[in-house]
C-alpha cells in the first residue's frame, strides 16, 4: 500500500515537539506492514538545506498566489515530498511563527497551500505515483482532507490524526472565499467554526478515520473539558475515532547504543548510568551529591503545568532534591525557571531553550522526569524516561495514564510499578508526588525495581504500528 503522509514537522529535519518524532518514525515502523510512506514536508530553510539531490515532480506557477514546486528527495529511512514555495517558508524564526513567538500572519495561507498540493498529489500523482490513502496531521494538514473530499480525490481514504487538539487552525471567515473551495463547503459539515473557518474541525468532518494519540485521550476529548469546543463533533464521529498510542523511536532513543549520552548503559547494569548524571550535574552547575535529581524537558506552557512546577520547587527543594529544567516557551515561565536556578545554587539548574543532546543526557543521567501536564494526548518524554531508567512522575491525564504505572503498594510488591502517578490540576497533588517520590528513591531496591520495570516495557512501535496498519487496510479496502 502507498501512504501520502502529510505533516508540518518531522524529526530530523525540522522539530518544536512530539509531532515530528511520529511523523519521522511511523514511516519506519509501518514500512514492516508492506505499507511505503511518502511524506509531504513544508519547504522550510531547515529541510532544504539537508535534502541532498532533489528531483523536481511538480511546478506551480501561482499556488495561493505564489510560485512553487514538490521535490522529491530520500532523507535515510525518510521519503520526502517537499514543497518548496519560498514565499511561505523560506523564512527565518519556527515554522510557525517568528523567533519572539509571533505566529505569521499568513498560517491560513501557508498551511492551506501545504494541504491543497497534498490533495493535488492525492488526485494526480506526482510522476506516476499516488497514495492509496493519505494521512494527515494535525491542524496544519487537516485540511487535506477537506480538499480531497470536495476534489476529485474524495474517494481516496483520508485519515486525521489529532496530536493535540488545543491547536486548531482557527482563522476568519473572511479567509474562505480565498481557499479554493467551492460555496457548499462551508457550514457546519465544512470548514464553519463559530463563524469562523476551522482547519482541525473542517479535517475532522471529511476524514474517513480520526486517530488520536492514546486511547484515553480518545475518551477525554468526547467530554466538554477536554474536547475544546470540539467533543459534539467528535461524539457524532466516535464510531471512526481511534486512539493508537505514540510509539518511540527505539533506533534514536536507545540507552545502550546511545551517541549523545555520556555513557551507555543497560538495564543490567544501571551503574552506567552515574557517568551520566555526573555529566549532568555538571552540565546544570548542581551538587554531586546523592539526592535525586528531577528533570523536566517540555515546552513551558500551561498545558504541561508548568505553572505548577514553579509553585514546588522551594518544596521540592526543601525535601532534599535537585531539578534540572531544559525548556522554552512562556516568556514568564522562562523567567521564573532562570530566576529559582540563581535562588537555588547547586540545586536547581535551568537552560532555556532547544537542545535535542542534552534532552538525551537528561534522560540518562536524571532519576526521575516530571510532567505535570494538565492535558495530555500522548506525550512521548514518559516514554524515552522508561527505557532510560529516568523514573516517570506524571499527571494521570491522557497517554501519561496509558504508560505509567503508578507505585502504590500492589504494583510495589508485584514488581510492576513503573513510576509515580497523581491526579492531574492539583498543586497539592504534585507536591505529594514529588515527596512520594524522593522517599521511594532513598529505598534503593524499590527505585532500581521501577527502573527495570520500566525500561522493560515495550513502547516501540510495534505494536501501535500494527494498529495503523489494520485501520489502514481496512479503510483502502472499504470495510471500515
Ligand atoms: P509535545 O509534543 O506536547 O511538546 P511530547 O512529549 O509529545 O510533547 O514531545 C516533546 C518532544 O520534544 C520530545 O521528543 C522531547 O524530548 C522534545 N523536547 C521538548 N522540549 C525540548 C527542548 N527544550 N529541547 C530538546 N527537546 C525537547
Ligand atoms: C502533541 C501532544 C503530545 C503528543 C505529541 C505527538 O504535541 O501534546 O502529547 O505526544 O503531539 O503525538
Amino acid at each position: 500500500m502507498q501512504v501520502l503522509s502529510v505533516a508540518s514537522e518531522i524529526y530530523p529535519l525540522i522539530k518544536t515537539g512530539g509531532l515530528a518524532d511520529v511523523a519521522g518514525a511511523l514511516p519506519d515502523a509501518l514500512a514492516g506492514h508492506d505499507i511505503a510512506v511518502r511524506t509531504l514536508v513544508p519547504g522550510y530553510p531547515s529541510v532544504l538545506s539537508r535534502l541532498g539531490k532533489a528531483k523536481l515532480l511538480r511546478r506551480y506557477d501561482a499556488l495561493f498566489g505564489a510560485p512553487a514546486s514538490v521535490l522529491a528527495a530520500k532523507l535515510d529511512d525518510l521519503d520526502l515530498l517537499v514543497l518548496d514555495a519560498p514565499d511561505f517558508f523560506a523564512r527565518e524564526g519556527g515554522p510557525y511563527g517568528d523567533a519572539g513567538g509571533g505566529e505569521w500572519s499568513d498560517n491560513w495561507k501557508r498551511f492551506a497551500a501545504l494541504s491543497r498540493v497534498a490533495a493535488d498529489i492525492a488526485a494526480e500523482g506526482v510522476k506516476g505515483w499516488r497514495p492509496d490513502l493519505v494521512h494527515a496531521h494535525d491542524w496544519q494538514a487537516a485540511m487535506t482532507a477537506t480538499y480531497m473530499r470536495f476534489g476529485p480525490a474524495h474517494a481516496v481514504p483520508k485519515v486525521v490524526t489529532i496530536h493535540n487538539l488545543a491547536f486548531q487552525g482557527r482563522f476568519g471567515a473572511d479567509i474562505f472565499p480565498h481557499l479554493g473551495l467551492p460555496p457548499e463547503a462551508w457550514g457546519v459539515d465544512g470548514v464553519e467554526y463559530y463563524g469562523g473557518t476551522g482547519y482541525l474541525k473542517a479535517g475532522l468532518v471529511s476524514a474517513d478515520a480520526i486517530t488520536t494519540v492514546s486511547p484515553t485521550y480518545a475518551d477525554e476529548i468526547r467530554s466538554p473539558v477536554h474536547g475544546m469546543g470540539l467533543d459534539g463533533l467528535i461524539n457524532g464521529r466516535a464510531d471512526r475515532l481511534h486512539g493508537i498510542l505514540n510509539g518511540v523511536d527505539t533506533a534514536i532513543w536507545n540507552p545502550a547504543a546511545d551517541p549523545l549520552i555520556a555513557k551507555p548503559f543497560t538495564m543490567r547494569a544501571l551503574g552506567g548510568r552515574n557517568a551520566n548524571r555526573r555529566a549532568l550535574e555538571s552540565h546544570f552547575g548542581l551538587d554531586h551529591d546523592g539526592a535525586p535529581i528531577f528533570i523536566i524537558v517540555s515546552r513551558l506552557t500551561w498545558q504541561k503545568g508548568m505553572d505548577m512546577v514553579m509553585g514546588a520547587i522551594d518544596h521540592l527543594v526543601g525535601l532534599g532534591g535537585k531539578l534540572a529544567v531544559l525548556g522554552s516557551g512562556d516568556h514568564p515561565l522562562e523567567g521564573a525557571f532562570l530566576a529559582a536556578a540563581d535562588r537555588h545554587r547547586g540545586r536547581v539548574g535551568a537552560q532555556i531553550g532547544y537542545d535535542e543532546p542534552l534532552s538525551h543526557l537528561m534522560q540518562a543521567g536524571g532519576d526521575a522526569i516530571l510532567i505535570p501536564s494538565r492535558f495530555e494526548p500522548c506525550g512521548l518524554t514518559q516514554l524515552y524516561g522508561l527505557r532510560y531508567g529516568c523514573v516517570p512522575v506524571v499527571a494521570r491525564v491522557g497517554g501519561l495514564a496509558d504508560t505509567v504505572i503508578d507505585a502504590n503498594e500492589a504494583a510495589v510488591s508485584a514488581g510492576v510499578a513503573t513510576g509515580i502517578v497523581f491526579p492531574p490540576s492539583d498543586p497539592l497533588a504534585l507536591h505529594g508526588a514529588i515527596e512520594r517520590a524522593i522517599r521511594l528513591h532513598a529505598h534503593k531496591p524499590d527505585w532500581q525495581a521501577m527502573q527495570r520495570a520500566g525500561m522493560r516495557a515495550d513502547f516501540s512501535w510495534i505494536r501501535s504500528a500494527a494498529r495503523y496498519a489494520d485501520l489502514f487496510r481496512a479503510l483502502v479496502q472499504g470495510a471500515a
